[in-house]
């Protein structure tokens, strides 16, 4: 039975010019551009080779830190991957990811989000900003930065750029913002290194500097 089976493969392979022999080395030869491409086309023959689901990246361009950047996505690959092992964006961290810790956490048109639990290809059109798009054009400091720097805010700093660019945005949405509104807004970051005073004095001297007008 199975002989009968594979000689009617053979059969209709060998109908479409095709010989069984032949496709499967034209696999083998090709298989270094199966993993970019769906198709392989061999002698004029048009051999397509499903691929495993989600394996297929797609060329797509995003709008990080104010440039356009072309890059390879998978459907299911994340923003925190794309940023830093694609773009080179290693300033966004990836401690737990899984929407638990903040220190993947970039701006998404402005709005703070997790990049672990994001997917690439739903911020297309949007503008990302991640902490390397902070300081000015003229090298000077965001208002965040600064007290960073001026306060030495931080111990290992794994956390801090996550803390950071949810701080932008609240630096942006509430400059008046008291200590208590602070902790509230930073409540989705987490501090493996229990900082949170120090890191409290920060977010009320960026808002001091942002209500200061404070470009430093
Ligand atoms: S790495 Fe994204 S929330 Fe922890
Ligand atoms: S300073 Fe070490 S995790 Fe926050």
């Amino acid at each position: 039975m199975g002989d009968v089976a594979g000689t009617q493969v053979q059969t209709t392979t060998e109908q479409q010019g095709v010989s069984r022999r032949g496709f499967i080395k034209g696999v083998i030869a090709t298989g270094a551009s199966v993993s970019a491409s769906n198709y392989v086309l061999r002698s004029g023959h048009g051999v397509a080779l499903a691929q495993a689901p989600g394996a297929v990246e797609r060329l797509v361009t995003l709008n990080v830190n104010g440039q356009q950047r072309r890059v390879d996505v998978m459907p299911q690959e994340t923003l925190a991957m794309t940023l830093r092992y694609k773009l080179g964006l290693t300033g966004t961290k990836i401690g737990c990811d899984r929407a638990e810790c903040g220190a993947c956490t970039v701006l998404v048109d402005g709005i703070p989000q997790y990049s672990c639990s994001t997917l690439t290809h739903q911020v297309r059109g949007r503008e990302v900003l991640t902490i390397e798009g902070l300081e000015g054009a003229d090298g000077t400091l965001h208002p965040v930065q600064q007290a960073v720097v001026d306060l030495q805010g931080f111990q290992c700093a794994f956390c801090m750029p996550g803390f950071v660019m949810n701080m932008v945005n609240l630096t942006e949405e509430n400059p008046n913002a008291t200590r208590g509104e602070c902790a509230h807004h930073l409540a989705g970051n987490i501090c493996r290194c229990i900082d949170y005073n120090k890191i409290l004095n920060v977010a009320e001297k960026a808002c001091e500097y942002t209500r200061n007008g404070m470009r430093s």
